[in-house]
């Protein structure tokens, strides 16, 4: 067993050793690793993520998606969209993610997540080797599109309410996006279809050994 390697944050709580990591994605015979979605909404990072979930079901592994709009309807239904509280969502999916990754499961998350330092203490949750005998693998895949182009599919007509001043602090209109400098995988979602992008993900597991 691990011991911890940090403090508990509360007194009388007390790290419970578990399996490893590794022995559990041995007996599973599938590693965890999270593939971190990214851009603004209408991106399409959802429709990539979903049709990539299915797609890994379907090679018999198992894989789940958490979503940005579906988590505030339960866990994170005490959060808005102010820096602060995207800051808190975004660290909840972090330790979520990181709680599916570790037991063997590829997750997939499709959150704005604008903030890079928020996607960075993510990044660090997952390949921290506190508590843990190895890190967590992390994908970043940068869903990237033109504000302009965002706002022309406006699917689910934000963008038009965000221009008419109905919604505050809306993302490339009146509240910031922090575009990743070096993500794993930059996807123009202009330029390449769902199938393509599918593609393109799946090879970069494989390539990485995440598929075993
Ligand atoms: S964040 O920034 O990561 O905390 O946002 P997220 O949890 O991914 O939620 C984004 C979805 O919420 C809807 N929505 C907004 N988006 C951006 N800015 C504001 N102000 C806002 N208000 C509601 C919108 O449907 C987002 O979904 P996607 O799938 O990204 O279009």
């Amino acid at each position: 067993p691990i011991a911890p390697s940090s403090a508990p944050p509360s007194p009388n709580i007390t790290w419970h050793p578990s399996l490893t990591r590794a022995e559990r994605s041995d007996l599973r015979k599938q590693k965890g690793c999270t593939v971190w979605f990214t851009g603004l909404s209408a991106s399409g990072k959802s429709t990539i993520a979903t049709a990539l979930e299915q797609h890994l079901l379907k090679l018999g592994l198992a894989s789940y998606r958490l979503d940005g709009d579906n988590v505030r309807f339960g866990l994170n239904k005490d959060l808005g969209f102010s820096e602060k509280d995207r800051n808190e969502n975004i660290r909840r999916i972090g330790e979520v993610a990181k709680l599916f990754a570790d037991s063997s499961c590829i997750t997939l998350t499709s959150f704005i997540s604008p903030y890079k330092a928020d996607r960075a203490q993510a990044r660090a949750m997952h390949e921290s080797t506190a508590n843990t005998d190895s890190p967590l693998p992390f994908i970043e895949v940068f869903v990237d599109i033109p504000v302009e182009e965002a706002e022309k599919r406006d699917p689910k007509g934000l963008y038009k309410k965000a221009r008419a001043g109905e919604i505050k602090d809306f993302t490339g209109i009146s509240a910031p996006y922090e575009a990743p400098e070096k993500p794993e995988i930059h996807i123009h979602s202009e330029k390449t279809s769902v199938e393509e992008a599918v593609v393109i993900i799946t090879k970069y597991l494989e390539e990485h050994g995440l598929l075993k």
